[in-house]
């Protein structure tokens, strides 16, 4: 009976795995790992002094964190041209640049 509830707990486990896979794979706006990682590196360059190291300690900037996931029209546009205390960025980082933002902020912090 013990054995019975085990192989039905691990077949449930590897059902919801497979799930994850899926969603993940036809995700159309899943960031790339080198865009991820690259946005990261404009981010504690030009963003950390005031969203806070790693988006971490944010103080009193937007806590990107809690970003909408579904709103990137206003994510380019507030950061490439600016939000009340917040300097535009437009002139500075190229539209490559701000995408690769955006995928860091949507991919998160690990
Ligand atoms: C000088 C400090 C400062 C820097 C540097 C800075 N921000 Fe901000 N940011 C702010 C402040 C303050 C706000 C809140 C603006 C508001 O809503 O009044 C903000 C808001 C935002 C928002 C939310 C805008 C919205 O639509 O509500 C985003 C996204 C953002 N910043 C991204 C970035 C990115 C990406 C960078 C780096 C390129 C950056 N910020 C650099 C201060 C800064």
């Amino acid at each position: 009976m013990k054995n019975a509830i085990r192989t039905m707990v691990s077949t449930i486990a590897v059902c919801a795995l497979a799930q994850t896979a899926v969603v993940r794979a036809d995700a159309p706006d899943a960031p790339a790992p080198e865009q991820v990682k690259k946005g990261s590196a404009i981010y504690s360059q030009n963003c950390s002094p005031c969203h806070g190291p790693r988006m971490l300690d944010p103080q009193g900037a937007f806590d990107l964190r809690i970003f909408p996931r579904d709103e990137k029209t206003r994510f380019l546009t507030s950061v490439s041209k600016g939000k009340n205390q917040m300097p535009p960025w437009g002139g500075l980082l190229s539209a490559d640049d701000i995408e690769a933002l955006w995928a860091y902020t949507i991919a998160g912090e690990k």
